[in-house]
């Protein structure tokens, strides 16, 4: 795969059931009020806002150094970033940086030999005037956050671990356990390319603790649809993670993939997801590098559609309708405390993007 012909969450429509006040579109012009399963919501999807694309050009650095590549690539190389330098934020994705060597060996050479060129993208990524402060940081977080939530499950017995939108997610690989089974959804495109990688980088040595490689486009077929077919059993407990996906959702597919885990989970499931504050999307408050990074995925054709609240009762709110009860809600200056403890907030320069929310349900 290169990173022109990478999968992108933009195309996530997504077996949109119903139209959940909670969560809200970026403007009324991109509201998609029908939304059926399909082309319609993949239209939708596929559009990308005018305003955030207008002034392009000026994202400088930022632009330069992401140019061309989808947002599961800059994912992965952020992810790599804070271990690679030794900082004490650092998440524990060993895998990561193999995965990264492969996709783009020519970034991976550059930042693997030239001196200070990961410190120098870092300043770069995260510089107040044309970056977003805490980019690299909230992949850290977000990441250990995630871990946790499986190995969680793990240890109060769920055996089942849904990946929606798995990207270049390694948690099958870092944190399967005997008996636990793990289903890693996404495009065709993207979930062919992983598992040869997987398979040719042997992330393990037994195939049959392989995950099972979902290749599903979710703006053509619901979740329940797309694991027809493989072992997923829906009888069983199961933690469902949605990393970096929801915000790339019309309202109304946001809330039809709510919709299709819930009937997806038996009880006593969960559901990890994060989210993008409706304030940050309104322009309400102030969120630095907000403004960057909206252009700047809109670029990839990736534009952010929907936000919620960000309040607790707002997500507790979307959740209701379909079955789910809040189980964890977290601020980034939650997150933060929970994930970088070392770190202080401040907000002109907050160490974590601070867009960004992030929640739990339980079904
Ligand atoms: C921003 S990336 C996040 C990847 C990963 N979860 C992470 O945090 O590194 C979003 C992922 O959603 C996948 N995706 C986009 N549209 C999709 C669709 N219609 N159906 C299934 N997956 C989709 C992309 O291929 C991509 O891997």
């Amino acid at each position: 795969m290169t990173s022109t012909d990478a999968a992108h969450p933009s195309n996530a429509g997504a077996a949109a059931v119903a139209e959940t006040p909670a969560f809200t579109t970026a403007s009324s012009a991109e509201r998609d009020t029908a939304a059926p399963a399909g082309a319609k919501a993949a239209a939708a999807a596929t559009a990308v806002p005018a305003a955030d694309k207008a002034g392009s050009s000026k994202l400088g650095l930022l632009y330069m150094v992401t140019r061309g590549q989808p947002t599961n690539y800059d994912m992965l190389v952020f992810r790599t970033l804070n271990r690679e330098l030794g900082r004490p934020n650092a998440n524990a994705d060993n895998l990561a940086s193999r995965l990264r060597d492969e996709l783009m060996p020519g970034r991976s050479w550059v930042l693997k030999h030239l001196p200070g060129s990961r410190a120098q993208l870092r300043r770069t990524l995260e510089n107040p005037l044309w970056g977003v402060p805490g980019a690299v940081n909230f992949i850290d977080a977000r990441t250990k956050w995630f871990d946790g939530a499986v190995t969680e499950a793990l240890a109060d017995g769920i055996q089942q671990v849904v990946i929606v939108a798995a990207g270049y997610d390694t948690r099958a690989y870092r944190l399967g356990a005997p008996g636990v089974r793990f289903f890693e959804v996404d495009l065709p495109s993207a979930s062919h390319a992983k598992k040869a990688l997987v398979e040719k980088l042997k992330f393990v040595e037994d195939p049959s603790r392989l995950p099972t490689f979902v290749a599903a486009d979710l703006s053509r077929v619901s979740l329940a649809e797309a694991l027809a077919g493989t072992p997923f059993d829906p009888s069983q407990r199961t933690l469902f993670t949605v990393e970096g996906l929801i915000y790339y959702l019309p309202q109304a597919a946001a809330a039809g993939l709510l919709a299709a885990l819930s009937g997806l989970a038996a009880p006593g499931s969960r559901v990890y997801f994060d989210f993008m504050s409706q304030d940050a999307l309104d322009g309400r408050g102030n969120f630095p590098g907000f403004k960057v990074t909206r252009k700047s995925v809109a670029n990839k054709g990736e534009p952010f559609l929907s936000g919620i609240g960000p309040s607790r009762e707002a997500v507790a709110a979307a959740l209701a309708p379909h079955g789910l009860g809040l189980r964890e809600f977290l601020t980034p200056k939650d997150m933060v405390g929970l994930m970088l403890p070392h770190e202080s907030w401040s907000d002109r320069k907050p160490p974590i993007a601070s867009f960004y929310y992030y929640a739990a349900a339980d079904k």
